[in-house]
């Protein structure tokens, strides 16, 4: 049965938490695979709109399992929250299940990614500053007394890892920042209040997924940031520290290459960013202020603006080669409709020379010069079209070539944030 991934083919924000909830409506399984509580994804729901961080976007669908697969990083405050708060919404989220394998964000993870941030200072990566490099560092580095969701079900256990990782932690907090250590009692007593709430969900989920998978589930695989953040396709070092790719969809979730079926790659129809690094299309002028304002560019997780700018086709092109990417899902066709034309970029120009791909030389990405295309805009309404056909032309246009320029199907075209503002055919 199909086995499908959905992936930001950006620098995140494209709208994966609608598209992977629409999905969710004929699937078994959702299952989030890397990330943590630096994502926000949103889906609206009758009229409700739900912001979730760590909780799959198909927890609305009850009778679909949600699972937080090995490759997710875990705060325990922050799932605890959002589950309760999910809940007192009514939404039981007893179709959660949470990875024994993951590893969990400790206090101290995100005092350490404040800490660095502000030293980085005027090349701060702006990160969530939710632990999230932290963590991973921690994980990729095989510290000796990693903390992983499985510990926190023995509280003799959790204080060993705590005592263990804060030995040294507290000698970086000290020498390296000169800000007072941490004390385990606090750090264990403050972790270990939220686990009650879910402690029933944590499992070895990639058997469980592995098992549906071979009892013929349908299963859909949601990447959190995007293509552009991933550690090592993206804008480096101005990344996050796992991969968002659809080949990120197969680290811990109990699923392999060849099982996979299908990758949407969901893109806006213009580009944004949050937090630093290379951005060819950016607009810091008044088209950019009004894509924000009428996209509502400003994060989910931290409220910062996003910066926005046109179509980098180039990062579209090789985002679908990266994904192998089966489909495209267009969001926010409607936020484009007061321009009179729109531009795409369709190629870098780099010391004098066209590039159609992302170039692996980042050095070079910094001296790209956009080559851009203009279409003329739509100048009316599409939020509430509900068929391509009912588009008008000129954004009939806009979205063909989008698929062109990414020689990726159109799968779906979002023209709002409900899920009855999706043109499927
Ligand atoms: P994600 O991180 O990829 O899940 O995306 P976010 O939830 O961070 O940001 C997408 C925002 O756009 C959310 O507020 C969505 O409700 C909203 N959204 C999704 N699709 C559309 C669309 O087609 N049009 C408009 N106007 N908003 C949309
Ligand atoms: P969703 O899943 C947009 C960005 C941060 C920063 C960089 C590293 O909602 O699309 P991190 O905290 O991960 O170490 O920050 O990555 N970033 C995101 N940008 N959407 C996200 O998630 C992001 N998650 C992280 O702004 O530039
Ligand atoms: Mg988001």
């Amino acid at each position: 049965m199909p086995c499908k991934v959905v992936v930001g083919a950006q620098w995140g924000d494209e709208g994966k938490g609608k598209i992977t909830d629409l999905l969710a409506e004929t699937a078994n399984v959702v299952v989030r695979y890397q990330g943590g509580s630096n994502a926000g994804h949103t889906v609206v729901a009758g009229g409700e709109t739900f912001k979730l961080h760590l909780i799959p976007s198909g927890i609305l669908h009850e009778d679909v399992l949600s699972v937080m697969a090995d490759g997710t990083v875990i705060d325990p405050h922050c799932l605890a929250e959002e589950y309760q708060g999910l809940q007192a919404r009514g939404v039981s989220c007893r179709n959660l299940r949470i990875s024994g394998n993951a590893h969990v964000i400790m206090p101290y993870h995100s005092r350490l990614d404040a800490l660095q941030e502000e030293a980085r200072g005027r090349v701060s990566i702006g990160t969530t500053r939710r632990g999230i490099g932290p963590v991973y560092t921690d994980k990729t580095a095989r510290m000796p007394q990693p903390v992983r969701m499985w510990d926190l079900l023995d509280e003799s256990v959790l204080r060993q890892r705590v005592a263990g990782q804060l030995a040294e932690k507290n000698k970086v907090f000290g020498v390296l920042y000169g800000v007072p250590p941490m004390d385990p009692d606090e750090v264990v007593a403050e972790v270990m209040q939220h686990v009650p709430v879910f402690a029933h969900c944590i499992t070895d989920t990639r058997t469980l997924v592995a098992a549906q998978h071979r009892a013929g589930a349908t299963i859909v695989l949601e990447g959190a940031q995007g293509t552009f953040l991933d550690l090592d396709y993206g804008t480096y070092p101005y990344v996050t520290s796992s991969h968002p790719v659809a080949g990120g969809a197969c680290l811990g979730t109990g699923i392999g290459p060849t099982a996979i079926d299908s990758v949407t790659i969901v893109c806006k129809s213009y580009s944004t960013r949050v937090g630093a690094g290379a951005f060819p299309t950016e607009q810091a002028n008044p088209d950019g202020d009004l894509i924000r304002e009428r996209g509502r560019e400003y994060g989910t997780t931290t409220g910062r603006p996003r910066r926005c700018g046109w179509l980098d086709g180039v990062a579209l092109r090789t985002s679908a080669q990266i994904n192998s990417a089966t489909g495209l899902a267009i969001t926010m066709l409607d936020v484009l409709n007061p321009f009179p034309s729109i531009r795409i970029c369709t190629a870098y120009e780099i010391d004098g020379e066209r590039y159609e791909m992302m170039p692996g030389n980042l050095e070079l990405l910094a001296r790209a010069t956009p080559i851009y295309e203009e279409l003329p805009g739509w100048g009316q309404e599409v939020s509430d079209c509900r068929k391509l056909a009912d588009l008008p032309e000129n954004a009939r246009r806009y979205v063909e070539r989008m698929a062109e320029i990414a020689e990726t199907p159109v799968e779906m075209v979002s023209v709002g944030p409900g899920r009855e503002q999706t043109l499927l055919d």
